[in-house]
């Protein structure tokens, strides 16, 4: 656990750094997933201060969204648009690693089709992100899969937001806020070499035990991979939360 969410922060940065210079050595390539939200901002920051340090090529990456809003790149809601001013510009990105959403506008669906023929064209139906970050919402949503959420898959069927969505995208409503969103599912993240859950806020402690508990109604237990870690500052971290989980459920 981490004193605060600075400290968290430069651990996360850290982490990052480290699973992404191991799949440089060994693949000569690092998918990263990132998500949206204020949590991985400051992590994000230092990230492309360490990448621009260490020279790691910027055409050696995939930056994947796990999720976004229907806004254009350019609207202070965007992840893409977050993610550009703090990582992705100032490593000099190229345009051909970012896999865009293209969001803003259009068909859902269509938007999540198209997605999802990108990750499959640029990695295959069986390919692995190396690094999952994510964050986790008070009500226990992690990307845009919201418990009360409505997905509609790129095929056009639709099913309440659950762990088995069929499919590697869905378009995601959200009733109450009138709101569409676009989201990974569990089909893709869950291939993941490592998840990082970067939590802050004593907000979440309630979220953060349902999902560490495994709680089935909790999106952000839906994740289970390979290394799924939780960076916790102390604020999220509930008392009698215990120390490890074993196996490769832990706090980092
Ligand atoms: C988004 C994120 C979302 C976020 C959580 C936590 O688009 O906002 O993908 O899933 O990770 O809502 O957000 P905070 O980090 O702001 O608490």
């Amino acid at each position: 656990m981490y004193a605060d969410a600075e400290a968290l922060s430069q651990e996360a940065c850290t982490l990052a750094f480290e699973r992404i210079s191991r799949a440089m050595q060994s693949r000569r390539r690092a998918v990263v997933v990132l998500s949206g939200g204020t949590t991985p901002r400051e992590c994000y920051r230092l990230l492309a201060e360490k990448i621009t340090e260490a020279r790691i090529p910027a055409n050696g990456f995939l930056w994947i969204f796990a999720d976004e809003r229907r806004v254009a790149v350019s609207h202070p809601d965007s992840n893409e648009g977050m993610a550009r001013r703090l990582l992705l510009d100032r490593i000099g990105a190229p345009k051909h690693t970012i896999l865009s959403w293209r969001a803003d506008g259009g068909d859902p669906a269509a938007c999540a089709q198209r997605y999802r023929d990108e990750i499959l064209a640029r990695m295959g139906t069986e390919g692995k992100p190396d690094l999952v970050i994510l964050g986790m919402g008070a009500d226990g949503h992690m990307a845009s899969l919201f418990p009360e959420g409505r997905a509609v898959l790129p095929d056009g069927r639709e099913m309440p937001v659950q762990t088995g969505i069929p499919s590697e995208t869905a378009a995601v409503y959200r009733a109450a806020e009138n709101e569409w969103r676009l989201t990974l599912c569990p089909v893709f993240l869950n291939r993941a070499r490592t998840a990082a859950f970067l939590v802050t806020g004593a907000e979440k402690q309630a979220a953060l035990r349902q999902t560490l508990k495994g709680n089935p109604s909790t999106p952000a237990a839906w994740i289970r991979v390979e290394e799924t870690l939780y960076l916790v500052s102390r604020d999220a971290a509930a008392e009698d939360a215990p120390a490890d989980f074993g196996g490769n459920i832990r706090f980092a």
